[in-house]
């Protein structure tokens, strides 16, 4: 049985198809039909809802956006679901349904109940947002009419005068009901979907289930059934595995849960690691943001997702278990293949780990994608160099969208080490190295001449943002 609150109500589920979406869910068996289907792929918003979760304090909720075309029944287990339909109270409209129709935010209207619940998670979690948290909220939502600007007002001007409303005021309730489902339920399974807590009982599923996939955030799974039209096979989640949503940080090395989400990783990436930062935010959109796990787009080798060329450049390590002994694989060489990897079967990613960077080593992350907002890349790029007294000592890279799995250039390290980052030769001739590496495909995202074009370009930007940053570290010598 998996258990959740629709609104404020319990629902028991005994049977929890893997074929159903929980936007397919609310619409069929709930007609709850505010929640449209635009795309089912996650792309367009018109079907966002949000899931009030314990937070990590143990005495409040949070609120987030997510995407539920893509969204699997199981996932919902101990959540709190809101839609559309349960903002209003009667005939008087929630703060941010108001402020909509103040600002004239709506034209043809279907875009607009997922337009109201990015508003919604955003108006619980942030008051007087800046305009960039007012975008990164609302970037998981298209409008083909209306047109941004009075959506962008409406969200600002609501939070910046937000007010206690019925879901502030259910707080409490709300969370001693959660918390009653989380203490009632130790194994969470309804038919062919199951949600282990321990490794010893993930590794006993994966053991009686040899065929059954693991799913995290289903961003990527989900849509097998909604875009290809598989049936998805027997599933077992990491979500609730607590030992693969822990955030550990030493004086080395920073270790992320496999299955955490994005969302809950952004902080202490960006903080260890600044140069990140404009990389995460244009990973999808932040409803995709709030379930894709780091370990999900890991697994899925993807040769354009945009973590695993952060992983090869950072020299991180995945940490596998199988329930009895945990490995720890290099990111070098866990991308075995088009969508291959190192996992053997009956094992799941633990954690990723990424060793601290020193002063003396830069770090730069590129994306080119055709939209700045929830796209996927055409050319990822991430590299690090390391000088001491501005003579190279180590470069490391990765890339994505230029090879059939995510993958580096030794040949940066092997060419230019022990000469000086800023000699020119360095920036032209790693220009060339890199623009004939690879052999990329031409696809609708980019030509394969663009791909390579665009590498030789990265590597003269990083190139030049880092000549400064580099020469503000360089060490005097000490003469005795
Ligand atoms: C609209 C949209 C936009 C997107 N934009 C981007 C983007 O900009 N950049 C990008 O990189 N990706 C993007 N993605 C892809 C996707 O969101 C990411 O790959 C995401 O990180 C997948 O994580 P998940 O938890 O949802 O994985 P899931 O879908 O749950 O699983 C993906 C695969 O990983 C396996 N898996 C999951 N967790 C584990 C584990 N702990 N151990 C072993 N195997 C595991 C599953 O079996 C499955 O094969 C986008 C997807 C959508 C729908
Ligand atoms: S229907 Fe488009 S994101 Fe879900
Ligand atoms: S109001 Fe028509 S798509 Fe947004």
């Amino acid at each position: 049985m998996i258990e959740f609150l629709l609104n404020n109500e319990r629902v028991s589920l005994e049977e929890c198809d893997t074929g159903i979406s929980v936007q397919q869910y609310l619409r069929q068996q709930q007609q709850l039909t505010g929640t449209k289907e635009g795309c089912a792929a996650g792309d367009c918003g018109a079907c966002t809802i949000v899931l009030g979760e314990i937070a990590a304090d143990d005495a409040s909720i949070t609120y987030r956006s997510v995407n539920s075309c893509i969204t699997l029944l199981a996932n919902l287990h101990g959540k709190q679901v809101i839609t559309i339909e349960h903002l209003a109270q009667g005939k008087v409209l929630h703060p941010v349904q108001q402020a909509l129709v103040d600002h004239h935010g709506s034209q043809c209207g279907f875009c607009t109940p997922g337009v109201v619940m990015s508003m919604f998670s955003l108006y619980h979690t942030d008051i007087a947002p800046s305009r960039e948290v007012v975008n990164k909220s609302l970037s998981g939502n298209l409008c083909r009419c209306t047109g941004y600007r009075p959506i962008i007002e409406a969200t600002t001007e609501v939070c910046e005068n937000r007010q206690p409303d019925q879901f502030t005021a259910m707080q409490q309730q709300t969370l001693d009901a959660l918390k009653n489902i989380r203490a009632e339920h130790k194994d969470v399974f309804a038919n062919n979907v199951h949600l282990p807590e321990t490794r010893e009982a993930m590794a006993t599923l994966l053991a009686e289930y040899p065929d059954a996939r693991l799913v995290g955030g289903s961003t990527d799974l989900a849509l097998e059934t909604t875009q290809q039209l598989k049936a998805l096979p027997e599933l077992i989640s990491t979500q609730r595995m607590l030992d693969c949503r822990q955030i550990d940080v030493t004086e080395d090395t920073i270790s992320i849960g496999a299955a955490l989400p994005l969302s809950d990783i952004e902080a202490v990436l960006v903080a260890h690691f600044p140069a990140l930062h404009e990389l995460i935010e244009r990973f999808a959109s932040l409803p995709i943001r709030n379930q894709a796990t780091l370990g999900g787009n890991v697994a899925n080798a993807s040769p354009i997702g945009d973590m695993p060329p952060v992983l090869l450049a950072l020299n991180a390590s995945i940490e596998t278990d199988n329930g009895r002994q945990t490995r720890l694989l290099p990111a070098s060489a866990f991308f075995t293949g088009y969508r291959q990897t190192q996992l053997a079967k009956g094992e799941w990613i633990k954690a990723i780990h990424f060793p601290r960077l020193g002063p003396d080593t830069q770090l730069r992350a590129y994306k080119v994608s055709k939209r700045h907002e929830d796209d996927i890349s055409a050319v990822c790029a991430v590299f690090t160099v390391t000088t001491v007294n501005g003579v190279i000592t180590a470069i490391s890279s990765g890339f994505g969208g230029v090879a059939a799995t995510p993958v580096s250039c030794d040949d940066l390290a092997t060419q230019f080490t022990g000469l000086s980052w800023q000699d020119e030769q360095v920036r032209q001739r790693g220009k060339h190295i890199l623009m004939s590496a690879f052999n990329p495909i031409d696809d609708v995202r980019a030509s394969a001449a663009y791909r390579n074009q665009v590498l030789g370009n990265l590597w003269q930007r990083f190139w030049f943002e880092t000549q400064t940053a580099l020469l503000a570290t360089t060490r005097v010598p000490h003469y005795a």
